[in-house]
């Protein structure tokens, strides 16, 4: 059937649904994995300023992170990495990582609100990450609420409020 036959028929064309994204918790055993996926995305960025990916940096943090595999449709797309902030009352997204062919398609949309809802969950009153200003992930974070709130030379920190629910007193959690 051709197109016109299909838009014809009322079955045209249209944008395939939003994937259904699910974050699941990971432990160590992924780190090879996460890290792989971290090395090859951000690499790029680095060679641009002259630099190299620092291996033993990123596994000596991984311990004190939180590691969810990002499933779209069932598939792994990629994964995030969190650690809680008390000094800033946030939660802070150290990785935010999918494979190539899992982009453009709204699955980092649907994971920032995901991890919002973690945010959310556990009172923090925002959401907190660094970015490099090149990296074209800032529009996605900036419809997400995100707003800068330091300029460093190579990299910004955003950061999103969180809406807080309401006690059982209706205070503020
Ligand atoms: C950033 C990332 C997680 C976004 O996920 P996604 O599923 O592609 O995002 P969505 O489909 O929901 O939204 C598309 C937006 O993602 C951003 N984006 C698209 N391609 C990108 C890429 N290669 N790198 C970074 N951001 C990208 C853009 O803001 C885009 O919006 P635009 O079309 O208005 O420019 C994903 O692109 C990725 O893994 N990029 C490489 C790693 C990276 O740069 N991570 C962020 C580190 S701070």
């Amino acid at each position: 059937m051709t197109t016109i036959e299909r838009a014809a028929s009322g079955i045209a064309d249209r944008p395939a649904p939003p994937p259904r994204v699910t974050l699941e918790a990971v432990g160590a055993e992924a780190w090879a994995y996460c890290h792989w996926l971290a090395c090859s995305n951000m690499t790029p960025y680095l060679e641009r300023r002259g630099q190299r990916w620092n291996a033993g940096a990123w596994l000596g943090k991984a311990s004190s992170r939180e590691f969810l595999f990002v499933i779209a449709d069932q598939s792994r797309a990629g994964f995030v990495s969190t650690h809680d902030d008390p000094d800033n009352n946030a939660l802070h997204l150290s990785d935010f990582q999918l494979e190539p062919q899992a982009r453009g398609r709204g699955i980092g949309s649907a994971c920032l609100e995901l991890i919002a809802d973690i945010a959310r969950g556990r009172a923090w009153h925002g959401v907190k990450l660094h970015v490099f200003r090149d990296n074209p992930a800032r529009r996605l974070y900036e419809r997400h609420g995100f707003r800068t709130i330091d300029r460093g030379f190579d990299k910004l920190t955003l950061w999103r409020s969180i809406a807080r629910p309401l006690t059982q007193e209706g205070h503020l959690a």
